[in-house]
């Protein structure tokens, strides 16, 4: 199929891009570029051997859309585009509500305009809320709890809706948990502008010296060591689990299917420090600090339902994920000692 990425050049829209062309797909980028670099356009020609269309534009304008869509000959577009930091989400709501709501509305306006009626959405594991049980299963009931998780909530509502008036769409909602790791090449990975809000980029860059310690948000959690558990999911395993919903969605029935992409496996803030520090002989100082507001002390998913119906499951574990990190890491720091 031709499918366009909107947040095409972002950190999980670019792993998929690569995933798709190495399943035989052909992928538009469509991307503002408000937190990604036009450079891994490049980095992805070289992994991928193909050339890939970007178009710089924001989701928010319609023209932009339909003109790639009837250019590029797309006949699916995975969603991407999106504003994620939750501490900026609740200070700046507005923002998040017009990029986040306004531009996923754009979208689907675009698509049916142009009769491209098959979407697949990022969503997140923050749709469930405070875990009422564990694992955390599609079933689980939902809620927001910060501006963020309610536009990603009010997006799957909005899809839901469209879904139940046109039989017509093919829809998958994603709900990823924590994605991590990076791309064999070293080519690409996460590289977050400033100081990183998410764990394993802490502590890759505590690991290089670019930061000085990690702080451990809380140790007094129900947990089996005190620390926050997390179901952290490589990133390949992730851009994996797209290719399959992709082409699971165009072959059955329901106009709309929800899918946990997790590995079912929780471990702690520690046990990622340790393993972090076991596979790649280094060392990430840190110190115990007061709980983050709004963490939860576990999330795993039910990884079961995505594992029947796609035919997918993670295969690569927590060592993968640590030696991937880590090796783009040092990719970064020989790049820009060049
Ligand atoms: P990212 O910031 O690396 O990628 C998002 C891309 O979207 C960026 O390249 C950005 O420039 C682009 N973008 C943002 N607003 C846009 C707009 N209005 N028009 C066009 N492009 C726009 O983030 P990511 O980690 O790759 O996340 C991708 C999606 O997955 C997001 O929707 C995010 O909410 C969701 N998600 C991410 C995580 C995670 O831990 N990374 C977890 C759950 C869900
Ligand atoms: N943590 C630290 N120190 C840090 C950063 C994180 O101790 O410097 C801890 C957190 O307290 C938490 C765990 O590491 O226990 C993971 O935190 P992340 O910020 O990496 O991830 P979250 O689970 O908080 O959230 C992520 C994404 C959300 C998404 C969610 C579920 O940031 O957007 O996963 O998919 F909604």
């Amino acid at each position: 199929m031709n499918i366009l990425l909107t947040g095409g050049t972002g950190y999980i829209g670019s792993h998929v891009a690569a995933a798709l062309i190495s399943t035989g797909h052909e992928v538009v980028c469509f991307d503002n570029l408000a937190n990604s670099d036009a450079v891994v356009i490049d980095r992805l020609e070289a992994i991928t051997g193909t050339a890939i269309p970007l178009v710089v534009g924001d989701i928010r304008d319609g023209d932009a859309l339909r003109h790639a869509l009837t250019e590029h000959g797309v006949e699916a577009v995975i969603h991407f585009a999106g504003l994620k930091a939750v501490g900026e989400s609740v200070a700046q709501p507005i923002k998040y509500y017009d990029n986040n709501v306004r531009g996923t509305l754009s979208l689907v306006e675009a698509m049916a305009d142009c009769g491209v009626k098959t979407l697949v959405f990022s969503s997140s594991a923050t749709v469930y809320g405070e875990p009422r049980y564990l694992p955390l299963d599609e079933s689980h009931p939902t809620s927001a709890t910060n501006p963020y998780g309610r536009t990603k909530l009010m997006i799957e509502e909005m899809l839901t809706d469209i879904a139940a008036a046109d039989p017509d769409w093919r829809i998958a909602t994603l709900r990823y948990f924590n994605p991590v790791g990076a791309h064999d090449s070293g080519l690409i990975g996460e590289n977050p502008n400033g100081i990183p809000n998410n764990l394993m980029p802490f502590i890759s860059r505590v690991a290089a010296g670019r930061l000085a310690e990690l702080s451990v948000f809380g140790n007094d959690y129900d947990t089996p060591d005190g620390t926050g558990v997390r179901d952290y999911i490589h990133i390949v395993d992730l851009a994996d689990g797209h290719v399959a919903a992709l082409d699971t969605i165009v072959k059955i029935e329901p106009a709309l299917s929800t899918w946990n992409l997790g590995t079912g496996q929780g471990y702690s803030v520690l046990d990622m420090v340790e393993a972090f520090e076991r596979v790649n002989s280094v060392r990430v100082p840190y110190r115990v600090a007061p709980r983050r507001d709004g963490d939860v002390a576990s999330c795993y998913a039910s990884p079961e339902r995505a594992a029947r119906e796609l035919g997918w499951t993670a295969q690569r574990d927590l060592e993968a994920m640590c030696a991937s990190s880590w090796s783009f890491e040092r990719t970064l720091a020989m790049r820009n000692s060049d």
